[in-house]
């Protein structure tokens, strides 16, 4: 069932809603009232990662060299330690010497945070990205 819409009023100064309105252009949103909920939920699910609390859905990408010696088992057993937040794994081959991984998970912050930590002791990652979203 769709939560009930509730008004509000805010206000800003004249020269920030200027900003505000360049920004709701600039990114293709509908209306200020859109482009606000999105950034109150956006705030609100790192509030939740930053501390740790609650279920949270994160997509971490990793490039990595698969020629380091054991990047890709370490990658592996790392990924079936955490099995139970990791939903799904991508793999492209990019290159003849790298691989990205797209890696989906669901479960709590302090968890997924856990495997994002875990990762970054894993030699031949050249980078780690992560995002996370919540459901608000
Ligand atoms: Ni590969």
């Amino acid at each position: 069932m769709a939560d009930r819409l509730v008004r509000f009023g805010v206000a800003v100064p004249d020269s920030l809603l200027s900003e505000f309105d360049l920004f709701i252009q600039g990114n293709g949103l509908q209306n200020r009232s859109e482009a606000i909920r999105q950034l109150i939920r956006e705030r609100l699910a790192r509030e939740m990662w930053a501390h740790g609390e609650g279920t949270v859905f994160g997509t971490v990408t990793i490039m990595y060299d698969h020629h380091t010696k054991d990047a890709t088992n370490a990658l592996t057993s790392l990924q079936h330690d955490f099995g139970d937040v990791i939903i799904c794994t991508t793999h492209v081959h990019v290159d003849h010497d790298h691989c990205l991984e797209c890696i989906v998970m669901k479960g709590d912050a302090g968890t997924i945070k856990g495997f994002e930590n875990a990762l970054s002791s894993v030699r031949g990652i050249k980078t780690i990205d992560l995002s996370v979203s919540a459901i608000l």
